[in-house]
């Protein structure tokens, strides 16, 4: 028992190897940069999004986003909610409280 291919039979699957590797390069080439983006659609005309922010701004407390689906981008909107929902994910925002 064994896979055994030899001379001309290993030519006749020349076509089917060729054609499932351009259909793979093909949907590589369609989705692969897609895929596992953290980003979807905040800022996307600059090179990297950095925000900074002063600490005495803060108050007494803050909650930054990390899911990158708030409206109100850095700060969390409870957008991560919908999107664990639906991904299946359980990402949730950074929160910041100032010692009493
Ligand atoms: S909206 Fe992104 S962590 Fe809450």
């Amino acid at each position: 028992m064994g896979f055994d291919v030899k001379g001309r039979d290993l030519v006749t699957y020349i076509p089917l190897v060729t054609s499932v590797g351009l259909a793979a390069y093909v949907v590589w080439q369609a989705l692969g940069p897609k895929i596992g983006l953290v980003n979807p659609n905040i800022e996307k005309n600059v090179e990297r999004v950095v925000n900074t922010m002063d600490i005495e701004d803060i108050g007494e407390s803050i909650s930054f986003c990390r899911c990158w689906r708030s409206k109100k981008f850095p700060l969390c909107d409870g957008s991560h909610n919908t999107h664990n929902k639906k991904t299946g994910d359980n990402v949730g925002p950074m929160c910041l409280k100032r010692n009493k």
